[in-house]
C-alpha cells in the first residue's frame, strides 16, 4: 500500500469545474467504478463532495496504467495529475465537463466487494444497509442528510446565539425527570441497588439555570425514551433545548418564529412567512381530529351528531345517545379515486385506530351510492349531505363512537390517509401552526389516575388556576406545540415558579407531599430562593432535520440510528455483559420467558 507522504489535497472532487482546466490538483476518495476500455482507463472517483472522472491512458504512463487496472470499487486512492476538459462530456455529474489526466497514483486501501452499491436511493433491505451503516453513509443521499444535519445545527448555535443564548451542558447521568416515557436506568457501583436515569430531556436542570440567573439557555441534546418506536420516534433522539427567564408566550413564539425562518432560509433558500397561526388545542381536536393537524389540505371533520341523534339506524343515534358523537369529513376527489373496494380498504385503516367501521356515501358522475342511506329518512340524509357541503366527485366518510376520542383519532388519521393516497401531500409545501391551550391533564388508563399532558411543571392557564383540583379535564396548560405539515416538531410551556403552585400541581397529580419531596423536592427547595417567571420549548432535532430533507423516517439523518425493536444492528446491542461486570454492580438477572 503506498501512503501519503509528501501529498497534500489540493481541492475535493465534486467542487472542480470547466475554469479549472490546467490546474493540476491532488484529490482523494473512494473508487466508486473503473472502466477499463484497452487503452484507456476511466475511474470515477468518489469523495463527499460528489464524483470525478480520473483518466488513465496506457500510451502515456504504462506503470500508473497497470495500477489502474487493478482498481476495484471502494478501494482508497488518492490522485495527482492535470485538470482537462472532456472529450465526451456530461451534464448528469456537476464536474461533467472534465476529467483529471492522472500523473501519480496512490493506492491507500483495498476494499473487499461491499455487501450493496454504494448508490444514491439504492432499495437495498434496511437491516443490511444498517448492519454496514458506515458503508450505507457513504451513498450520496445520506451524505447530503448528515451535512444538512450539521447546516440546521449551526444555525441553531448561531441564531440562538446572536439572541442572547448561552449553551450549557445538563448531565446524562441524573435522577428521572417525567416526560411520559419509560427511563433508561443506569446502574451505580458504587452505591448498589440505586440507578441513575438517563434524562428523558433536561426540564428540570434548565430551570434550575433559569433560577441560577443564566436568563437564556440553549442546548443541542441528547434525550433517552423507552418507548416504542416509529417512523418520527427514536428511543435516543436529539433536541434543541430552550429556555428564558422574564418572558411570556408571546415572546418565546416570536424568537421560535425568527429561528424557523432563519434557518429554513439558510438551510433551504426557502421563505417562510411569519407569524404562524395559532389555534387552541381544543379547536385543533374539533376541525381535524388531532391535536398536530396537517394544515396543507382540509377534509376538516364536521358534527353532524345532532342530525343523527334520533335516526333509526343505531350505529349513529347510540353512540350519541351514549354521550360520544358521530363526525364526518368530505373527502373532496375521493369520489372518484375511492372505488368500493379501496373504500373497504379505508375501513380497514379505521379499525387500527378502534373505529368500529366506516359509513360512506360516494357521489360519482351523477351517481350517489353509500353504505347507510337506506337506513336515514330522506332529510336526514339531505341534512347530512348539505352540512358536509357535499358535490359530485366528493366521499363523505363518517365515523361514530360512544368515545369522542375515537372518533378524534380515526377521522384524523383517515383524513391524512385520504390525502397521502390522492397524492395531494407535497413536502416543500411547509404550513407551521402553533397549538396552544393543551389540557393541563390527561385521564392514564393504565394508571388510573390524570398525569401530566406536557409535564408537571407547567404552568395553568391563569383563568383555569381555581380548577386544578376540581375540574381537571376542564384545566388548560400555557403549553404549546409547533407543528409542520402534521408533525409536532417541538412542545413546550410557560412554567410554574412558585413553590406553593408547584406543590399544588403536585398535589392535583396525585403525589402525596413525601412522594413529591422524594422526587422533586430538590425543585420545591430551589423555588423558595427566587425563581423568576420562565418558559421554553424544545424542538426535536431530527424531526426537523427529517422535514426539512423531505425524509420519510429520522432514521435517514442519524448516523447510526436503532431499529424497531430498539437495537443497533452494526454493533448488535444491547448485549449481554460479563458475570463481572454484573457482580460489581450487584446485579442478578432473571430473564423472563
Ligand atoms: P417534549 O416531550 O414535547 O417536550 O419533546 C420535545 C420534542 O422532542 C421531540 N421528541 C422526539 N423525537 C424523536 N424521538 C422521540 N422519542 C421523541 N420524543 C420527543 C419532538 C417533541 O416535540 N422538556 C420538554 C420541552 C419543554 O417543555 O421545554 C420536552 O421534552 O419533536
Amino acid at each position: 500500500m503506498d501512503t501519503l507522504k509528501n501529498f497534500k489535497r489540493s481541492d475535493y472532487c465534486g467542487t472542480l469545474r470547466a475554469s479549472d482546466a490546467g490546474r493540476t490538483v491532488s484529490v482523494c476518495g473512494w473508487v466508486q467504478r473503473q472502466r477499463n476500455l484497452g487503452s484507456l482507463i476511466f475511474v470515477d472517483l468518489r469523495d463527499r463532495t460528489g464524483l470525478l472522472q480520473l483518466s488513465f491512458d496506457d500510451a502515456t504512463d504504462p506503470a500508473i496504467f497497470q495500477k489502474a487496472a487493478g482498481l476495484r470499487a471502494e478501494y482508497v486512492i488518492a490522485a495527482t495529475g492535470l485538470v482537462r476538459e472532456r472529450e465526451s462530456k456530461t451534464d448528469k455529474i456537476p464536474t461533467g465537463d472534465i476529467e483529471i489526466e492522472v500523473q501519480e497514483l496512490r493506492l491507500l486501501a483495498a476494499s473487499e466487494t461491499p455487501p450493496f452499491e454504494i448508490v444514491e436511493n439504492s432499495d437495498v433491505n434496511d437491516m443490511l444497509r444498517l448492519k454496514y451503516r458506515y458503508l450505507d453513509l457513504r451513498r450520496p443521499d445520506m451524505q447530503r442528510a448528515i451535512l444538512m444535519r450539521h447546516k440546521i445545527t449551526k444555525v441553531a448555535r448561531d441564531y440562538f446565539d446572536e439572541n442572547g443564548f448561552l449553551e450549557i451542558e445538563t448531565p446524562m447521568l441524573t435522577k428521572s425527570t417525567p416526560e411520559g416515557a419509560r427511563d433508561y436506568l443506569v446502574p451505580s457501583r458504587v452505591h448498589p441497588g440505586s440507578f441513575y436515569a438517563l434524562p428523558q430531556s433536561p426540564q428540570q436542570y434548565k430551570q434550575l439555570l433559569m433560577l441560577s440567573g443564566f436568563d437564556r439557555y440553549m442546548q443541542i441534546v441528547r434525550c433517552f425514551r423507552d418507548e416504542d418506536l416509529r417512523a418520527d420516534r427514536q428511543p435516543e433522539f436529539t433536541q434543541i433545548d430552550l429556555e428564558m427567564s422574564f418572558i411570556n408566550e408571546d415572546e418565546i413564539l416570536a424568537i421560535q418564529e425568527g429561528f424557523i425562518k432563519r434557518v429554513f432560509k439558510e438551510v433551504l433558500d426557502v421563505d417562510v412567512s411569519t407569524p404562524f397561526l395559532r389555534m387552541p388545542w381544543r379547536e385543533a381536536m374539533d376541525r381535524f381530529g388531532s391535536d398536530k393537524p396537517d394544515m396543507r389540505f382540509g377534509f376538516e371533520l364536521t358534527d353532524i351528531s345532532d342530525i343523527v341523534k334520533d335516526c333509526a339506524f343505531k350505529v349513529f343515534s347510540e353512540p350519541v345517545a351514549a354521550g360520544g358523537s358521530v363526525r364526518l369529513i368530505n373527502v373532496k376527489g375521493g369520489g372518484g379515486a375511492f372505488p368500493r373496494k379501496k373504500i373497504d380498504s379505508l375501513a380497514d385503516y379505521v379499525k387500527t385506530y378502534k373505529a368500529k367501521g366506516l359509513a360512506w356515501t360516494r357521489l360519482h358522475e351523477g351517481t350517489v351510492t353509500s353504505s347507510y342511506q337506506k337506513m336515514l329518512t330522506d332529510e336526514e340524509n339531505a341534512a347530512i349531505l348539505a352540512r358536509a357541503g357535499a358535490e359530485d366527485g366528493d366521499l363523505i366518510l363518517i365515523v361514530g363512537d360512544a368515545k369522542n376520542e375515537i372518533v378524534f383519532a380515526a377521522l384524523g388519521a383517515l383524513r391524512c390517509e385520504c390525502a397521502r393516497r390522492l397524492g395531494i401531500l407535497k413536502k416543500d409545501d411547509y404550513k407551521f401552526l402553533w397549538v396552544t391551550e393543551f389540557p393541563m391533564f390527561e385521564y392514564s388508563e393504565e394508571e388510573g389516575r390524570y398525569v401530566a399532558m406536557h409535564h408537571p411543571f407547567t404552568a395553568p392557564l391563569e383563568e383555569d388556576i381555581g380548577k386544578l383540583e376540581t375540574d381537571k379535564a376542564g384545566c388548560r396548560a400555557r403549553a404549546y406545540d409547533i407543528v409542520l405539515n402534521g408533525t409536532e416538531l417541538g412542545g413546550g410551556s410557560i412554567r410554574i415558579n412558585t413553590p406553593e403552585m408547584q406543590e399544588t400541581m403536585f398535589r392535583a397529580l396525585g403525589f402525596t407531599n413525601e412522594d413529591a419531596m422524594a422526587r422533586f423536592g430538590h425543585l420545591i427547595n430551589a423555588f423558595k430562593y427566587g425563581a423568576p417567571p420562565h418558559g421554553g420549548l424544545a424542538y426535536g432535532l431530527d424531526r426537523l432535520c427529517m422535514l426539512m430533507a423531505g425524509l420519510d423516517s429520522i432514521r435517514d439523518c442519524i448516523a447510526f440510528p436503532k431499529v424497531q425493536n430498539a437495537s443497533e444492528p452494526m454493533t448488535a446491542c444491547p448485549a449481554e455483559v460479563d458475570q463481572k461486570q454484573l457482580d460489581e454492580l450487584g446485579i442478578a438477572v432473571t430473564v423472563r420467558e
